[in-house]
């Protein structure tokens, strides 16, 4: 079994180099002709946790191999992974699939013998049918089956959630494609993961809806958190209380300054355009994108009132940068709301973050980046915690106090416990947790 991965970007790479330390003979594409230099070096163009491990060991047996040229890694395929980025199209908020109608006409000159392309990358629904008719004008005589077959994985977490996942969607109505799909998939029918074939648009609408619903899940919990504000009750107690329950399930429950990354702000996006393209729109989820935009908007509001009302010729000092903690990856942020925010309003930015700086760099232009946790705070007015690193979970609070102009503390991850952090001497301010 070959497979040509076209795309090594977080999905294509993890996707790659998954498979092939299941034993299928992997050629991982991509334009970017740096970042498969890097790879053919060794050097990982993201940080993924046991990546480097994963592609070393099977790059040593052969398994996996890199090329910036497509025709040859199609050519001698039995399945072509499109991997290619889907970001947010400008000015709609549509899904831009340029990336992957490119790739879909690339594929389509190089086939040779049946083979089958199938879509990792998050494409709405029917694309697949675009795809397909791609590629039968630019090659009629080709013979293929176009498969969705969308990821899941999470970044942080990636080779696990690939090795063993929750289940595998393949949208195909062909027993040709599918046959493929299971061998491809072998070594996960073995440890008997669900593996559920559905129609391809199908397939294609699963991947929107778990993503939306997990946006929505956050979304709720973050109002609830607000209204604990109000009304003195803890948000983590609350989530506690419901997440117990069976039918609804504690996962993605955590308060915070809104959901990032690059899923869930522009799957949401684009599930809310094609649902309103075909006149079914989504009330819930279109509520869930305003209430998060404007969610990641307010934080640096916090900032602001825990600092007195003004941050005039203050110094913030951030913890954490990247939309999660254990990635780099940057995408829609809410460090790129808040941060940009505190600064016109008059503070200095000082930052830290374990592996998200050298990303962050470019899109948080004037922040004066740190070399530890504790650099930014030396002499700063306030600490604000923007991503919940585990190294930021259990910091030297006497040395914090010591370093702080003043002891506030900003926690927009809820990593500290209110009651310790008041008595410790801190001006504390969490999302949704009472202090007293
Ligand atoms: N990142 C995630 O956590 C995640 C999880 C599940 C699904 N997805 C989906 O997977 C898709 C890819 O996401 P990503 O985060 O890996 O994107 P990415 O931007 O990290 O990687 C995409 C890569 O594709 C390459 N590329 C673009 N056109 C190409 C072409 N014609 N030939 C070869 N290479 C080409 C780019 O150079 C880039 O390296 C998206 O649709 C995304 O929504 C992402």
């Amino acid at each position: 079994m070959r497979i040509a991965m076209i795309g090594t970007g977080y999905v294509g790479l993890v996707s790659g180099a998954c498979f092939s330390e299941f034993g299928v003979d992997v050629v991982c594409v991509d334009k970017d002709a740096s970042k498969i230099d890097r790879l053919l070096d060794g050097i990982m163009p993201i940080f993924e946790p046991g990546l480097e491990d994963l592609v070393a060991k099977n790059v040593k047996t052969g398994n996996l191999t890199f090329t910036t040229d497509l025709v040859p890694a199609v050519k001698s395929a039995d399945a072509v992974f499109i991997a290619v980025g889907t970001p947010t199209r400008r000015g709609d908020g549509h899904a831009d699939l340029t990336y992957v109608y490119a790739a879909a006409r690339e594929i389509a000159q190089a086939l040779d013998g049946y083979t089958v392309i199938v879509t990792k990358s998050t494409v709405p629904v029917g694309t697949g049918v675009e795809v397909e008719k791609i590629i039968r004008e630019a090659n009629p005589e080709a013979d293929f089956d176009v498969v969705s077959n969308p990821e899941f994985l999470r970044e942080g977490a990636a080779i696990n959630d690939f090795m063993r996942p929750d289940r595998v969607v393949i949208g195909t109505s062909s027993e040709r494609a599918q046959e493929v799909m299971k061998q491809v998939y072998r070594p996960l029918y073995l440890i008997e993961t669900p593996i559920l074939f559905t129609k391809r648009v199908t397939a294609e609408l699963t991947k929107y809806a778990g993503n939306t619903f997990l946006a929505t899940k956050i979304t709720f919990i973050n109002e609830i958190a607000d209204l604990c504000e109000k009304v003195g009750a803890d948000v983590q107690d609350v989530a506690r209380g419901i997440g117990l329950d069976g039918r609804i399930g504690g996962k993605f429950l955590h308060a915070g300054p809104g959901y990032g990354g690059s899923c869930f702000p522009k799957d949401t996006l684009a599930l809310v355009h094609t649902a309103r393209d075909v006149g079914s729109p989504l009330c819930i989820i279109e509520a869930v994108v305003d209430v998060n935009d404007r969610r990641k908007k307010s934080m640096a509001g916090r900032v602001i009132d825990a600092c007195g009302g003004s941050l005039e010729g203050k110094t913030v000092a951030v913890l954490g940068v990247t939309f999660k903690p254990n990635t780099d990856d940057m995408r829609d942020s809410p460090s790129l709301d808040i941060i940009p925010t505190l600064q016109q309003n008059g503070a200095t930015v000082r930052a830290y973050d374990p592996e998200g700086m050298a990303e962050a760099r470019d899109l948080l232009p004037d922040v004066q980046w740190c070399d530890d946790a504790y650099q930014p705070m030396h002499g700063a007015d306030v600490l604000v915690i923007i991503t919940e690193w585990n190294s930021f979970r259990a910091l030297d609070l006497e040395r914090i106090k010591s370093l702080l102009k003043t002891p506030i503390l900003v926690d927009l991850r809820n990593i500290y416990i209110p009651e310790e952090m008041r008595q410790a001497g801190f001006d504390y301010h969490s999302i949704g947790r009472p202090t007293a």
